[in-house]
């Protein structure tokens, strides 16, 4: 697991891109805990830390696809393929991330 942020520098609902063993990875928040995505949006590459979160969401700010944060299943198109997610720890007030992905990003892993 590799410390990228404190806890208490995450807004709830507010993505924030931190670099996770060389890999760019959206944090959010989230009223249970912090979920981790690939920051890489699998349409056409938009950072998904710019895009907008609602309830267990994430929104790419470009063309607009829906992934969901825990799985990285597609919600709604114009993407087609998952985001890869991270696994995700709260230690002592830190936010840890599991460097090993789901699944590989189709463009960048
Ligand atoms: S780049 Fe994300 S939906 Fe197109």
């Amino acid at each position: 697991m590799i410390d990228v942020a404190a806890l208490d520098d995450l807004a709830v609902g507010a993505p924030v891109r931190v670099d996770v063993d060389g890999r760019p990875v959206c944090l959010v928040r989230t009223a249970g805990g912090v979920a981790a995505v690939h920051d890489v949006c699998t349409h056409a590459k938009a950072s998904m830390s710019e895009g907008y979160v609602d309830d267990g969401v994430i929104e790419c700010p470009r063309h607009g696809a829906q992934f969901r944060l825990d799985t990285g299943e597609v919600v709604t198109p114009p993407a087609s393929s998952p985001l890869p997610v991270f696994p995700t720890e709260v230690r002592d007030g830190r936010v840890l991330v599991d460097p090993s992905p789901s699944h590989p990003h189709p463009f960048s892993d």
